[in-house]
């Protein structure tokens, strides 16, 4: 993957209001999960909107080498020809699910409950990541695996050749262990029921639901409790995939951080498992209004408008962890332009993703001459607005998200704010670089 082979710096300097409408590409959670549902059903499935970025394309050739035909006909317009429900083949090559997290431990899911064996990889960021959190489920359904130490990739899982159904509860809020079990549970016979404690993106309910499988969702004492019928034969469907809200988060903090900016974002998804960031800004006094609220695939979407204007620190609660899990460190960045202190509390989660996200956000602010302080789950940023030096080459570590909040915080700076390595930002969101000049903020490689 791009990520680490030769990295590229890239530097944002102080912009004047940012102005214009911003394309956020596709939803990275339901991108995958499209190319994976439309790999499992005999037919044609359409997707319309796929998101284009290493991450998803990781995924793609993960299902052609398990046997899906998928074939990309114009910018986000792809067709996948599936194998149906426990038809996945062998692959004959190991499995490089580059940066991406969701893109692994799907996978892994959707081939436990087959009889083949896959070796999964990935890059420095994805080995380092914690797999147990899936694979102590799939050995539920009878899957085998040998994997580094800490159950880290590389990894070969071989899937189970008489799966039973399991009963699980999820013992970390995360969507990606939930969506594992649930695509495991498609290939056994009878019910697989997964209960979690927090509602986490309910993505992957709404869309087995859509492609034809028999699907519940409860409110139990324990939570959420998700019974699955297994053994369903899917049908293709035709999808047309919504902007991703953690990429506009982005554009959209940025312009707050840039006085008098007024910018707008059509078609974002407004799931309401992924709004916490959009509530969070609201209680901080920004002006975010969502216009032609509508239907698309099964997701609310709206056509999301924001003004700049002074911003007051908050404290976020750790109930709205789940919702709001991508979006900590643009609010981290944005909260130093922000007048008085931000706490974010019950964000342990933040460790194990694509990089140790408390600590890269806290040494990097920390650079930019903001206070922080960080504890095992929380962050709390104090704000300089108006003030905030900057000045600083700040590590992406790997981890796109990074990145694109320290870009963003270099458009409200004294000094202009430079990330050794902007590479990563494929991942998820390969136009940003344009998306955000086409607006005005001065973002560009940085002079050698
Ligand atoms: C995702 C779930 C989240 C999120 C990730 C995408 C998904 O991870 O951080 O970017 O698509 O299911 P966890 O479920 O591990 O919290």
């Amino acid at each position: 993957m791009s990520a680490s082979v030769s990295p590229s710096p890239m530097t944002a300097s102080a912009s004047g209001p940012l102005a214009g409408v911003v394309d956020a590409p596709g939803d990275k959670s339901i991108s995958h999960r499209a190319l994976i549902l439309g790999a499992l059903c005999v037919g044609e499935t359409r997707i319309e909107g796929l998101l284009e970025a290493e991450d998803v394309l990781a995924t793609a050739a993960a299902m052609r080498a398990m046997g899906a035909e998928v074939t990309r006909h114009g910018t986000g317009d792809w067709s996948v020809h599936g194998v149906g429900v426990g038809g996945f083949a062998e692959p004959d090559r190991v499995i490089d699910c580059g940066n991406s997290g969701t893109g692994v431990r799907l996978v892994m899911g959707a081939m436990a409950t087959s009889p083949i064996t896959v070796t999964f990889t990935g890059d420095a960021s994805l080995t380092a990541r914690p797999m147990g959190r899936v694979t102590d489920p799939l050995g539920l359904f009878g899957a085998r695996w040998l994997g580094r130490a800490g159950g880290r990739l590389p990894m070969t899982v071989q899937g189970a050749s008489a799966p039973v159904p399991v009963h699980y509860s999820v013992p970390v809020p995360s969507a990606q262990v939930k969506s594992a079990v649930l695509l495991a549970g498609l290939n056994a016979p009878g019910e697989t029921v997964v209960i979690e404690a927090v509602a986490t993106r309910d993505h992957t309910e709404r869309m087995l639901t859509g492609f034809g499988a028999a699907l519940t969702v409860e409110d139990g004492a324990q939570g959420r409790v998700i019974t699955l019928t297994g053994q369903p034969e899917l049908q293709p469907q035709a999808l047309s995939v919504p902007r991703d809200p953690s990429s506009a988060a982005f554009a959209v903090c940025a312009a707050l951080i840039c006085a008098g900016s007024d910018i707008t974002v059509p078609g974002v998804s407004r799931n309401p498992t992924r709004d916490g960031l959009y509530e969070t800004l609201t209680e901080m006094g920004a002006d975010i209004t969502f216009a032609n609220p509508r239907d698309e695939g099964g997701e609310p979407v709206a056509d999301l408008r924001v003004r700049a204007g002074a911003l007051r620190g908050v404290e976020v609660p750790p109930e709205r962890a789940a919702r709001m899990i991508d979006e900590y460190p643009i609010l981290a960045a944005l909260a130093a332009t922000a007048h008085g202190t931000t706490v974010m509390r019950g964000i342990e989660e933040l460790r194990v993703k694509e990089s140790d996200r408390i600590d890269a956000m806290a040494q990097g602010l920390a650079a930019c001459g903001v206070q922080v302080t960080q504890t095992a789950d929380s962050l709390s940023v104090q704000g300089r607005p108006g003030d905030v030096p900057g000045g600083a080459v700040v590590e992406s570590r790997l981890d796109h998200r990074i990145a694109m909040s320290f870009l963003c915080l270099g458009l409200g700076t004294r000094a202009p704010v430079t990330v050794d390595d902007a590479s990563p930002i494929a991942t998820s969101f390969p136009g940003f670089h344009d998306s955000m000049r086409a607006i005005g903020a001065r973002i560009g490689p940085t002079a050698p």
